[in-house]
Protein backbone atom coordinates (compact mmCIF):
# COMPACT_ATOMS: atom_id res chain seq x y z
CA UNK A 1 0.00 0.00 0.00
CA UNK A 2 1.31 3.48 -0.73
CA UNK A 3 1.59 5.79 2.09
CA UNK A 4 0.72 2.80 4.44
CA UNK A 5 0.56 3.77 8.41
CA UNK A 6 1.88 0.45 9.60
CA UNK A 7 3.10 -1.81 7.00
CA UNK A 8 4.31 -4.80 7.66
CA UNK A 9 6.05 -7.66 5.64
CA UNK A 10 6.98 -11.10 5.87
CA UNK A 11 6.47 -11.40 9.39
CA UNK A 12 7.33 -14.37 10.84
CA UNK A 13 7.55 -14.84 15.37
CA UNK A 14 8.50 -18.25 16.73
CA UNK A 15 8.32 -19.54 20.42
CA UNK A 16 10.68 -22.25 21.33
CA UNK A 17 8.64 -24.04 23.76
CA UNK A 18 9.69 -28.14 25.00
CA UNK A 19 8.03 -29.46 22.50
CA UNK A 20 9.82 -27.95 19.30
CA UNK A 21 9.68 -24.44 17.83
CA UNK A 22 6.32 -22.96 17.46
CA UNK A 23 5.53 -21.02 14.14
CA UNK A 24 3.17 -19.02 15.62
CA UNK A 25 3.27 -16.05 12.67
CA UNK A 26 4.33 -17.17 9.72
CA UNK A 27 5.32 -14.54 6.69
CA UNK A 28 2.66 -12.36 7.53
CA UNK A 29 2.28 -8.73 5.74
CA UNK A 30 -0.62 -6.37 6.61
CA UNK A 31 -1.19 -2.49 5.59
CA UNK A 32 -3.08 -0.06 7.54
CA UNK A 33 -3.25 3.47 5.52
CA UNK A 34 -4.14 6.36 7.63
CA UNK A 35 -7.65 6.31 9.47
CA UNK A 36 -8.42 3.00 8.43
CA UNK A 37 -9.92 -0.10 10.73
CA UNK A 38 -8.67 -3.45 9.42
CA UNK A 39 -10.01 -6.20 11.10
CA UNK A 40 -7.87 -9.42 11.72
CA UNK A 41 -10.24 -12.20 12.13
CA UNK A 42 -9.33 -15.80 12.43
CA UNK A 43 -10.18 -18.97 15.28
CA UNK A 44 -8.12 -18.62 18.57
CA UNK A 45 -4.68 -19.23 18.44
CA UNK A 46 -4.66 -18.82 14.90
CA UNK A 47 -1.71 -15.97 15.66
CA UNK A 48 -3.27 -12.56 15.88
CA UNK A 49 -2.39 -11.31 19.04
CA UNK A 50 1.74 -12.49 18.47
CA UNK A 51 1.20 -10.34 15.38
CA UNK A 52 -0.40 -7.08 17.82
CA UNK A 53 2.57 -8.00 20.11
CA UNK A 54 5.39 -7.70 17.44
CA UNK A 55 4.33 -4.51 16.45
CA UNK A 56 4.48 -3.01 20.00
CA UNK A 57 7.56 -4.58 20.72
CA UNK A 58 6.05 -7.01 23.66
CA UNK A 59 6.54 -10.57 22.36
CA UNK A 60 8.03 -12.26 25.69
CA UNK A 61 11.89 -13.20 24.49
CA UNK A 62 12.20 -15.83 25.16
CA UNK A 63 10.68 -18.00 24.39
CA UNK A 64 9.50 -16.08 21.26
CA UNK A 65 11.63 -14.70 18.68
CA UNK A 66 11.28 -12.46 15.96
CA UNK A 67 12.68 -14.11 13.17
CA UNK A 68 12.35 -12.27 10.17
CA UNK A 69 9.99 -9.48 8.98
CA UNK A 70 9.80 -5.23 8.78
CA UNK A 71 7.25 -3.35 10.72
CA UNK A 72 7.36 -0.17 9.31
CA UNK A 73 5.25 2.53 11.12
CA UNK A 74 5.38 5.86 9.51
CA UNK A 75 8.25 4.86 7.13
CA UNK A 76 10.31 3.33 10.24
CA UNK A 77 10.70 0.32 10.93
CA UNK A 78 9.33 -0.79 14.55
CA UNK A 79 12.12 -3.54 15.02
CA UNK A 80 15.35 -1.66 14.29
CA UNK A 81 15.20 1.19 16.82
CA UNK A 82 16.17 1.98 20.03
CA UNK A 83 13.79 0.73 22.76
CA UNK A 84 13.69 4.21 24.37
CA UNK A 85 12.37 5.53 20.83
CA UNK A 86 9.61 2.41 20.84
CA UNK A 87 8.56 2.64 24.44
CA UNK A 88 7.85 6.79 22.96
CA UNK A 89 6.00 5.40 20.24
CA UNK A 90 3.95 2.81 22.14
CA UNK A 91 1.38 4.99 24.07
CA UNK A 92 2.16 8.35 22.16
CA UNK A 93 2.19 7.26 18.77
CA UNK A 94 0.31 3.87 19.07
CA UNK A 95 -2.60 2.97 21.62
CA UNK A 96 -3.53 -0.18 22.79
CA UNK A 97 -6.75 -1.40 23.91
CA UNK A 98 -7.08 -5.04 25.31
CA UNK A 99 -9.77 -7.80 26.00
CA UNK A 100 -9.52 -7.82 30.13
CA UNK A 101 -9.10 -4.15 31.53
CA UNK A 102 -8.65 -6.18 34.81
CA UNK A 103 -5.42 -7.01 33.62
CA UNK A 104 -4.09 -4.01 32.01
CA UNK A 105 -5.06 -1.97 34.26
CA UNK A 106 -2.96 -1.27 37.84
CA UNK A 107 -5.27 -2.40 40.44
CA UNK A 108 -3.78 -0.21 43.36
CA UNK A 109 -4.27 3.12 41.71
CA UNK A 110 -7.26 5.26 40.73
CA UNK A 111 -8.91 5.85 37.48
CA UNK A 112 -7.67 9.51 37.41
CA UNK A 113 -4.19 8.66 38.04
CA UNK A 114 -4.26 6.22 35.30
CA UNK A 115 -6.15 7.71 32.77
CA UNK A 116 -3.77 10.71 33.30
CA UNK A 117 -0.42 9.03 33.37
CA UNK A 118 0.07 9.08 29.93
CA UNK A 119 -0.28 12.89 29.75
CA UNK A 120 2.43 13.44 32.20
CA UNK A 121 5.03 10.93 30.94
CA UNK A 122 4.34 11.55 26.93
CA UNK A 123 3.01 15.59 26.61
CA UNK A 124 4.73 16.53 29.96
CA UNK A 125 1.62 18.07 31.24
CA UNK A 126 1.31 18.97 35.04
CA UNK A 127 -0.57 17.03 37.27
CA UNK A 128 -3.79 19.61 37.51
CA UNK A 129 -3.46 19.62 33.78
CA UNK A 130 -3.41 15.68 33.17
CA UNK A 131 -5.98 14.81 35.55
CA UNK A 132 -8.50 17.85 34.23
CA UNK A 133 -7.92 16.92 30.80
CA UNK A 134 -8.77 12.87 32.45
CA UNK A 135 -11.93 13.93 33.94
CA UNK A 136 -13.17 15.65 29.67
CA UNK A 137 -11.99 11.82 28.57
CA UNK A 138 -14.14 10.28 30.72
CA UNK A 139 -17.05 12.33 29.99
CA UNK A 140 -16.13 11.37 26.07
CA UNK A 141 -16.39 7.95 26.89
CA UNK A 142 -19.81 8.12 28.47
CA UNK A 143 -18.53 7.25 32.14
CA UNK A 144 -21.56 8.81 34.43
CA UNK A 145 -20.48 11.54 36.73
CA UNK A 146 -16.73 11.33 35.95
CA UNK A 147 -15.52 13.96 38.23
CA UNK A 148 -16.52 11.51 41.35
CA UNK A 149 -14.69 8.55 39.09
CA UNK A 150 -11.46 9.87 38.90
CA UNK A 151 -10.79 8.36 42.68
CA UNK A 152 -12.49 5.19 41.86
CA UNK A 153 -10.38 1.68 42.23
CA UNK A 154 -10.70 -0.29 39.03
CA UNK A 155 -12.58 -3.18 40.88
CA UNK A 156 -15.14 -0.45 41.61
CA UNK A 157 -16.41 -0.33 38.18
CA UNK A 158 -18.21 -2.58 36.07
CA UNK A 159 -16.57 -4.66 32.70
CA UNK A 160 -18.00 -1.99 30.16
CA UNK A 161 -16.89 1.07 32.41
CA UNK A 162 -13.50 -0.53 32.75
CA UNK A 163 -13.87 -0.88 29.07
CA UNK A 164 -14.87 2.64 28.84
CA UNK A 165 -11.26 3.56 31.01
CA UNK A 166 -9.03 1.59 28.46
CA UNK A 167 -10.45 3.59 25.67
CA UNK A 168 -10.08 6.79 27.58
CA UNK A 169 -6.35 5.93 28.35
CA UNK A 170 -5.41 4.30 25.17
CA UNK A 171 -6.61 7.21 23.22
CA UNK A 172 -5.85 10.33 25.06
CA UNK A 173 -2.63 11.11 23.85
CA UNK A 174 -4.63 10.95 20.28
CA UNK A 175 -2.13 8.97 18.42
CA UNK A 176 -2.38 7.73 14.83
CA UNK A 177 -2.89 4.18 15.50
CA UNK A 178 -5.16 1.90 17.77
CA UNK A 179 -4.37 -1.68 18.28
CA UNK A 180 -7.60 -3.46 19.45
CA UNK A 181 -7.55 -6.58 20.65
CA UNK A 182 -10.96 -8.53 21.63
CA UNK A 183 -11.61 -5.18 22.82
CA UNK A 184 -15.46 -6.33 23.47
CA UNK A 185 -15.01 -10.27 23.84
CA UNK A 186 -15.48 -10.05 27.66
CA UNK A 187 -18.76 -8.22 27.33
CA UNK A 188 -22.16 -9.09 26.52
CA UNK A 189 -23.90 -8.47 22.89
CA UNK A 190 -25.49 -4.93 24.00
CA UNK A 191 -22.21 -3.63 25.46
CA UNK A 192 -20.30 -5.02 22.71
CA UNK A 193 -22.51 -2.82 20.46
CA UNK A 194 -22.07 0.05 22.41
CA UNK A 195 -18.57 0.37 23.24
CA UNK A 196 -17.61 -0.71 19.18
CA UNK A 197 -20.02 1.96 17.87
CA UNK A 198 -18.15 4.32 20.45
CA UNK A 199 -14.54 3.06 19.77
CA UNK A 200 -15.36 3.80 15.76
CA UNK A 201 -16.89 7.59 16.63
CA UNK A 202 -13.98 8.72 18.59
CA UNK A 203 -11.76 7.45 15.87
CA UNK A 204 -13.08 9.01 13.16
CA UNK A 205 -13.18 12.25 15.05
CA UNK A 206 -9.64 12.00 15.58
CA UNK A 207 -8.90 10.50 12.66
CA UNK A 208 -7.05 7.29 14.09
CA UNK A 209 -6.20 4.01 12.06
CA UNK A 210 -7.28 0.74 13.79
CA UNK A 211 -6.46 -2.78 13.98
CA UNK A 212 -9.21 -4.15 15.23
CA UNK A 213 -8.68 -8.42 16.46
CA UNK A 214 -11.39 -10.52 16.82
CA UNK A 215 -12.28 -13.87 16.55
CA UNK A 216 -16.04 -12.70 15.71
CA UNK A 217 -17.38 -12.04 11.97
CA UNK A 218 -19.90 -10.25 13.30
CA UNK A 219 -17.47 -7.42 15.09
CA UNK A 220 -15.70 -6.89 11.59
CA UNK A 221 -18.88 -6.44 9.95
CA UNK A 222 -19.99 -3.80 11.82
CA UNK A 223 -16.53 -2.38 12.37
CA UNK A 224 -13.59 -2.20 9.75
CA UNK A 225 -13.39 -1.54 6.04
CA UNK A 226 -10.89 -3.79 5.29
CA UNK A 227 -10.16 -7.34 6.69
CA UNK A 228 -7.36 -9.88 7.09
CA UNK A 229 -8.32 -13.56 7.52
CA UNK A 230 -5.40 -15.46 9.07
CA UNK A 231 -5.32 -19.13 9.69
CA UNK A 232 -2.38 -21.15 11.19
CA UNK A 233 -0.34 -18.29 11.66
CA UNK A 234 -0.43 -16.80 7.93
CA UNK A 235 -2.55 -14.69 6.25
CA UNK A 236 -5.64 -16.47 4.06
CA UNK A 237 -7.21 -13.78 2.42
CA UNK A 238 -7.37 -10.02 2.56
CA UNK A 239 -10.50 -7.82 1.11
CA UNK A 240 -12.57 -5.15 1.83
CA UNK A 241 -15.43 -5.95 4.17
CA UNK A 242 -18.29 -5.96 1.48
CA UNK A 243 -16.67 -7.96 -1.13
CA UNK A 244 -15.64 -10.53 1.62
CA UNK A 245 -18.80 -11.59 2.76
CA UNK A 246 -20.32 -11.52 -0.12
CA UNK A 247 -18.15 -13.36 -2.66
CA UNK A 248 -14.91 -15.03 -0.29
CA UNK A 249 -12.30 -16.59 -2.00
CA UNK A 250 -10.23 -18.74 0.63
CA UNK A 251 -11.97 -22.10 0.92
CA UNK A 252 -11.48 -21.56 4.86
CA UNK A 253 -12.89 -17.89 5.03
CA UNK A 254 -15.76 -19.53 3.17
CA UNK A 255 -15.73 -21.93 6.20
CA UNK A 256 -16.05 -19.65 8.57
CA UNK A 257 -18.78 -17.50 7.09
CA UNK A 258 -20.82 -20.82 6.87
CA UNK A 259 -20.32 -21.12 10.62
CA UNK A 260 -21.41 -17.96 11.57
CA UNK A 261 -25.08 -17.76 12.79
CA UNK A 262 -27.44 -15.19 10.15
CA UNK A 263 -29.90 -13.18 11.42
CA UNK A 264 -33.08 -14.50 10.77
CA UNK A 265 -31.72 -17.86 9.90
CA UNK A 266 -34.05 -19.39 12.21
CA UNK A 267 -32.80 -23.06 13.93
CA UNK A 268 -30.95 -23.99 10.94
CA UNK A 269 -28.20 -25.56 12.28
CA UNK A 270 -24.49 -24.14 11.39
CA UNK A 271 -21.89 -25.31 9.39
CA UNK A 272 -18.69 -26.25 11.28
CA UNK A 273 -15.34 -27.07 9.30
CA UNK A 274 -14.46 -30.63 9.91
CA UNK A 275 -10.72 -31.36 11.25
CA UNK A 276 -8.89 -28.81 13.63
CA UNK A 277 -6.36 -26.58 13.41
CA UNK A 278 -2.51 -27.46 13.08
CA UNK A 279 -0.45 -27.19 16.08
CA UNK A 280 2.27 -24.50 15.31
CA UNK A 281 5.04 -26.73 16.27
CA UNK A 282 3.62 -29.25 13.40
CA UNK A 283 5.63 -28.73 10.45
CA UNK A 284 3.64 -28.17 7.09
CA UNK A 285 5.62 -28.37 3.85
CA UNK A 286 2.20 -27.39 1.95
CA UNK A 287 -0.59 -25.52 2.49
CA UNK A 288 -1.86 -25.06 6.63
CA UNK A 289 -5.74 -25.46 5.12
CA UNK A 290 -4.95 -28.56 3.03
CA UNK A 291 -5.96 -31.23 5.62
CA UNK A 292 -9.55 -29.56 6.22
CA UNK A 293 -9.98 -28.22 2.57
CA UNK A 294 -12.88 -29.63 -0.19
CA UNK A 295 -10.90 -28.56 -2.90
CA UNK A 296 -7.49 -29.57 -1.87
CA UNK A 297 -5.63 -31.10 -4.69
CA UNK A 298 -1.69 -32.30 -5.10
CA UNK A 299 -0.15 -29.22 -4.93
CA UNK A 300 -1.88 -28.04 -2.20
CA UNK A 301 -0.19 -30.69 0.20
CA UNK A 302 3.23 -30.03 -1.35
CA UNK A 303 3.45 -26.58 -1.59
CA UNK A 304 2.49 -23.42 0.79
CA UNK A 305 0.44 -20.90 -1.59
CA UNK A 306 2.10 -17.30 -1.10
CA UNK A 307 -0.50 -14.30 -0.72
CA UNK A 308 -1.51 -13.30 -3.91
CA UNK A 309 -3.65 -10.76 -6.10
CA UNK A 310 -6.08 -12.95 -7.20
CA UNK A 311 -8.62 -9.30 -7.99
CA UNK A 312 -7.95 -5.86 -7.60
CA UNK A 313 -7.79 -5.19 -4.14
CA UNK A 314 -8.03 -8.68 -3.19
CA UNK A 315 -5.19 -11.04 -1.85
CA UNK A 316 -5.19 -14.74 -1.33
CA UNK A 317 -3.36 -17.36 -0.33
CA UNK A 318 -4.90 -20.29 -2.47
CA UNK A 319 -3.57 -22.60 -5.26
CA UNK A 320 -6.97 -22.19 -6.43
CA UNK A 321 -6.10 -18.96 -7.83
CA UNK A 322 -3.32 -19.26 -9.45
CA UNK A 323 -2.88 -20.05 -12.84
N1 LIG B 1 4.32 -17.09 25.40
C1 LIG B 1 4.10 -18.07 24.50
N2 LIG B 1 4.81 -19.23 24.55
C2 LIG B 1 4.61 -20.21 23.64
N3 LIG B 1 3.70 -20.14 22.63
C3 LIG B 1 2.98 -19.03 22.53
C4 LIG B 1 3.12 -17.92 23.45
N4 LIG B 1 2.25 -16.95 23.11
C5 LIG B 1 1.59 -17.42 22.01
N5 LIG B 1 2.03 -18.66 21.68
C6 LIG B 1 1.52 -19.48 20.57
O1 LIG B 1 1.39 -18.68 19.42
C7 LIG B 1 0.25 -19.09 18.66
C8 LIG B 1 -0.61 -17.88 18.37
O2 LIG B 1 -1.15 -17.38 19.57
P1 LIG B 1 -2.03 -16.04 19.63
O3 LIG B 1 -1.42 -15.01 18.76
O4 LIG B 1 -2.19 -15.71 21.05
O5 LIG B 1 -3.43 -16.51 19.01
P2 LIG B 1 -4.78 -15.67 18.86
O6 LIG B 1 -5.06 -15.64 17.39
O7 LIG B 1 -5.82 -16.45 19.59
O8 LIG B 1 -4.57 -14.31 19.44
C9 LIG B 1 -0.45 -20.17 19.48
O9 LIG B 1 -0.09 -21.41 18.94
C10 LIG B 1 0.12 -19.98 20.85
O10 LIG B 1 0.16 -21.20 21.54
MG1 LIG C 1 -5.55 -13.40 21.05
Amino acid sequence: MRDALLDIRGLSVHFHTPEGIGRAVESVSLSIGPGETLGLVGESGCGKSVTALAVIGLIPSPPGRIVAGEIRFQGRDLLRIKPDRLRRIRGREIGMIFQEPLTALNPVLTIGRQVAEPLMVHSGLSRDAALKKATRWLERVRIPSAAKRLGAYPHELSGGMRQRVMIAMAMICRPRLIIADEPTTALDVTLQRQILSLMARLQSEMGMAMLLITHDLGVVAQTAGRVAVMYAGRVAETAAVGPLFADPLHPYTQGLLQSMPRLGAGSGRLHEIPGSVPAATSSISGCPFAERCPFAFDRCRQEAPMLQTARPGRQVSCWLYVR
